[in-house]
C-alpha cells in the first residue's frame, strides 16, 4: 500500500502566503528579521514541511522536492526584495535627518571685545618703545617704602592717610600702590644707566565710583635718567606723546607745582584741538626733574646724572580723547562699549 504524501500543495501555499504577508507587513528591518526567523527559521512551517520529505512516497519525491524548493525560493526572494526596500528607506531617513543646509547663513558669535583701556595702554607703550624706551613693571601690592618713602613723601604726608590709601590689614607696611611712581624707585635700583622706561599699570585709591572717579584706575609712568637731561627733553618727549594721543596740533603747557620726588615739578596740560565742545587745555598729569634725593637714595650721583619723570592717568586720557563723559562706562565691562572702539574679537 502506498503512503500518502504528507506535504500537500495547499499546506505549502498557506506557508508561503503567510511568510509573504509577514514580510510585506514588516515596517522595519528589525521586524523583518523577526518575521524571517518565524517563517524560514528552524521552527517555521516551511522547515517542518521540509522535514517531512523523508516520508514522501518515492514516486512523488521529485515533484514534492521541486514544490518545496520553489516555495523556499519564492519566500527568500520576497524577503530579499523587502529587505532592500527597508534598507533604502532607512538610508533615506538617515540622510534626511543628517542633512546640512550648505546655503544657510552662518551664525556669527562674538566672543568678546578688547577693552579700549587695554588698547590705549598698548598704543601708549608702543609710542615709547618706538623711541627706544623700555617697559618696566612693578607689583600692585607694594611696600610703603617704594610707594612713599623712596619718593620723598614725609611721614605725615596726607597721601599716606588711610583716607586715600588702601592698606593691608595685619601687614601695616603693605598697601595697594596709589600711583605707578614706585616703579621709578624699583627701576633706579635695579637697572643700568642710562635708563629710559615707561611703566603702565593699575593703581588704587579709596575713592567712590562715580562719573569722574574710580577706586581702581591706570597710570602710565615715565622716567629717563641720563647725562645732561633738562626740562627741554621732558617737554619735547611729552609734546611728542601728546601729538600721538591728541593729534598733530596738540601741545603741552607746564605749570609750576609740587611733587616730593621731582624738583622742579610741574602740572602738565595738553592742548586738545578736537575736544568735544571745542579746543581747550586739559589737565593731563604731573611731571618734573627727578629730585636729586631720589637719585641719591638709589646710589646715583646727581652731579653726573639727571632725570625727568612724568605720570598720567590712562582713563583720563581715554576720557578726553574719546569724549567719554562717565567713568563708569569704562569699568562696567559692557561689550557694546568696547565695540565702539573696534575691539571686538
Ligand atoms: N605719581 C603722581 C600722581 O599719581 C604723578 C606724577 C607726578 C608722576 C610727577 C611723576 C611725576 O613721575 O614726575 O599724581
Amino acid at each position: 500500500m502506498q503512503n500518502e504524501n504528507p506535504i500537500t500543495e495547499s499546506a505549502v501555499q498557506t506557508a508561503v502566503a503567510a511568510a509573504v504577508a509577514a514580510f510585506s507587513d514588516a515596517a522595519s528591518l528589525a521586524t523583518l528579521k523577526l518575521a524571517k526567523a518565524e517563517h524560514l527559521g528552524e521552527k517555521s512551517v516551511i522547515a517542518k514541511l521540509n522535514s517531512l520529505m523523508r516520508e514522501v512516497p518515492k514516486a512523488e519525491k521529485a515533484a514534492t522536492g521541486k514544490l518545496m524548493g520553489q516555495a523556499r525560493a519564492q519566500v527568500e526572494k520576497v524577503y530579499a526584495a523587502r529587505e532592500g526596500e527597508l534598507a533604502q528607506e532607512a538610508a533615506a531617513a538617515q540622510l534626511a535627518a543628517e542633512a546640512v543646509d550648505v546655503t544657510a547663513a552662518p551664525i556669527r558669535r562674538q566672543i568678546g571685545g578688547r577693552h579700549p583701556l587695554a588698547q590705549l595702554q598698548e598704543d601708549i607703550v608702543d609710542s615709547f618703545v618706538a623711541m627706544g624706551w623700555e617697559v618696566a613693571e612693578g607689583p600692585e601690592l607694594e611696600h610703603e617704602w617704594y610707594n612713599f618713602d623712596a619718593l620723598g613723601f614725609d611721614q605725615d604726608h596726607p597721601a599716606r592717610a588711610e583716607a586715600d590709601t588702601f592698606y593691608i590689614a595685619d601687614a601695616p607696611q603693605l598697601l595697594l600702590r596709589t600711583h605707578t611712581s614706585p616703579v621709578q624707585s624699583r627701576a633706579l635700583l635695579s637697572r643700568e644707566l642710562p635708563l629710559y622706561i615707561v611703566a603702565p599699570g593699575r593703581v588704587y585709591r579709596t575713592d567712590e565710583l562715580d562719573a569722574t572717579h574710580t577706586p581702581v584706575f591706570h597710570q602710565i609712568e615715565g622716567i629717563a635718567v641720563d647725562k645732561g637731561l633738562t626740562m627741554a627733553h621732558l617737554k619735547g618727549t611729552l609734546e611728542h606723546f601728546a601729538r600721538r594721543m591728541f593729534g598733530d596740533d596738540a601741545k603741552i603747557r607746564l605749570r609750576p607745582n609740587f611733587f616730593p620726588f621731582t624738583e622742579p615739578s610741574a602740572e602738565m596740560d595738553v592742548w586738545f584741538p578736537n575736544a568735544r565742545g571745542g579746543a581747550r587745555w586739559i589737565e593731563w598729569g604731573g611731571c618734573g626733574m627727578v629730585d636729586p634725593n631720589v637719585l641719591l637714595a638709589a646710589g646715583i650721583d646727581p652731579e653726573e646724572y639727571q632725570g625727568f619723570a612724568f605720570g598720567m592717568g590712562i582713563e583720563r586720557t581715554l576720557q578726553f580723547r574719546n569724549g567719554i563723559n562717565d567713568m563708569r562706562d569704562m569699568v562696567e565691562g559692557d561689550v557694546r562699549f568696547n565695540a565702539q572702539f573696534g575691539g571686538l574679537v
